[in-house]
């Protein structure tokens, strides 16, 4: 399931958390990257004692925290702290490879988080820079997705994804890893997809009680398959 929200930071925070990343020094991407993908991975990334860190992954956390719709497609249980990561120059891909499925919590010593779902969070305009599409590879075929600054992309983190070589301009990027309250991806989608039908069928007839009856089948299936 591929999920794609616009405008998930406004206007303000964009400038802001540009103004941030532009201040920073980057790192070579390999600090986070597996063995495997550190093979094919060639961009920068801000360092874990970036002092515009802190502050930057605050600014993303309360941009997701007032979005409904990255809810209803995560069912977010843990996120790990936000990366950024910037494609320029020589350190401009990532060839395709798959996301590690635990990663140690940085926050808490010694616990884990199961990276269930990949999102990416485009912080520069499309036409500031070529190529640098992000390409994943699912059970329907290659997806490329190349957002507005502001916008975010969710996607399964068990799928084979990649990015583009970026040939002119500069792909700056926020990337996180989250462990969702449902694991099974198809028990995710179900849910989603009903919740998104119910939204609409909301609006379009209101209250009624097939709907409310509805939205409790929705509440009880989260009931049945959420772990926290
Ligand atoms: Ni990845």
């Amino acid at each position: 399931m591929l999920v794609t929200i616009e405008d998930v930071l406004t206007k303000e925070e964009l400038a802001s958390a540009r103004q941030l990343l532009g201040q920073s020094q980057w790192v070579s991407g390999q600090v986070t990257a597996g063995p495997q993908a550190a093979q094919v991975k060639n961009n920068l990334q801000l360092p874990e004692n970036a002092a515009a860190l802190p502050g930057l992954r605050q600014l993303v956390l309360d941009a997701l925290n007032r979005t409904p719709v990255f809810f209803a497609a995560a069912l977010p249980l843990k996120i790990l702290p936000p990366f950024f990561n910037r494609y320029s120059g020589a350190s401009n891909t990532y060839g395709f490879h798959t996301d590690n499925a635990m990663r140690l919590a940085p926050d808490r010593p010694g616990t884990y988080v199961r990276s269930d779902i990949s999102a990416t969070l485009f912080l520069s305009e499309p036409e500031d820079y070529d190529g640098g599409v992000l390409t994943i590879d699912d059970t329907f075929g290659k997806h490329g997705v190349k957002l507005k600054a502001g916008s975010l992309v969710v996607y399964p983190s068990s799928s084979i994804h990649g990015v583009t070589p970026v040939g002119r301009g500069e792909r700056v990027s926020c990337f996180m890893f989250i462990q969702s309250m449902v694991r099974d991806q198809g028990q995710r989608q179900l849910l989603y997809d009903m919740d998104m039908a119910l939204l609409k069928l909301r609006q379009e007839v209101g209250e009624t009680e097939p709907v409310v009856k509805l939205t409790g089948t929705y509440h009880n299936l989260l009931r049945r398959w959420a772990e926290t």
